[in-house]
């Protein structure tokens, strides 16, 4: 019998924590803000850029958004970058990727300040992860780490794959399992034997971006298995771990939708906390 990982019961309780250090930081007389950049209009950024503005408004975080145009050129987006990290009143800055074709994604991210980076996508940030001391983890898998801690499950010795190796999601979510003394394999579309790799999984996370991938005989006996994916297809939302066979054999498994999908906003707050009390020096 499988015990699901409850994203929206977990993601709950990390923003009643935030929402209550957020308000005795206003008690002190500081405020936190968020300012989300976006460019162009990509459906499913819109909708997750709404989410993120919700959340920070049920949880008396500052919220502003840029909606740029999709001819938006470089200079101006780093133009409004430049003012955001001069803006006192601005603790944390998110530029929704992806930026239209004609965007030099990486000099964006490297034009966000390091401390207002809640993304964790800066290499100073990224840098600090892999040596194991830093402020900000990207939100997707800090959002994992956290149900993992919710429910109790202990990944020192455990052997660890995660499947998928974007900047985003899959080096990091391998490098935050590894600080937790989880050994550690990433997989990716050149990994020879898959299956037999995966099988050997006693936490397999997977970040692939391709629907109902993770099938029942990938699958350890037991194993605790996250689903990363955010698949559309036909207007559903389908992970990338085919959730009715696998339960069948997972120890613990996290639904999609209600899985990390609302860790993810959740650990967005909680960046965007720390940035604000970082840079008012507060503990
Ligand atoms: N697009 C998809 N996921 C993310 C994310 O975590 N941050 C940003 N900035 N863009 C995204």
């Amino acid at each position: 019998m499988y015990k699901l990982i409850d994203g929206k019961v977990i993601s709950a309780a990390v923003k009643e924590r935030v929402k209550a250090e957020v308000a005795t930081l206003k008690e002190q007389g500081i405020t936190t803000g968020l300012a989300v950049i976006i460019v162009g209009e990509d459906p499913a950024s819109k909708v997750y850029v709404n989410n993120k503005k919700k959340a920070c408004e049920a949880l008396g975080i500052i919220s502003e958004e840029y909606a740029l145009l999709e001819t938006t050129t470089q200079e101006e987006l780093l133009s409004l970058i430049d003012t955001l990290n001069k803006k006192e009143s601005i603790n944390g800055i998110l530029c929704q990727l992806p930026l239209p074709k004609h965007l030099d994604e990486t000099a964006v991210i490297n034009a966000i300040l390091p401390e207002k980076d809640v993304d964790a996508f800066h290499p100073i940030n990224v840098g600090k992860i892999m040596q194991g001391d830093f402020d900000f983890v990207p939100c997707t898998p800090a959002g994992v780490m956290e149900m993992l801690a919710f429910e109790g499950i202990e990944i020192a010795g455990k052997t660890c794959v995660v499947i998928g190796r974007s900047n985003i999601v899959g080096k990091p979510m391998a490098m935050l399992l590894l600080h937790k003394n989880g050994t550690v394999t990433i997989c990716h579309s050149r990994t020879k034997n898959l299956k037999e790799v995966c099988q050997n999984a006693d936490i397999l996370v997977a970040a692939v971006g391709r629907p109902n991938f993770v099938t029942a005989d990938m699958v350890k006996e037991g194993a605790v298995v996250i689903d990363v994916g955010i698949n559309r297809v036909d207007g559903k939302l389908i992970g990338d771990v085919n959730f009715g066979e696998v339960c069948e054999k997972a120890s613990y498994i996290t639904p999609v939708p209600g899985g990390v999908g609302p860790m993810t906003i959740a650990m967005l707050m909680q960046n965007t906390l720390t940035a604000a009390k970082k840079q008012n020096k507060v503990n």
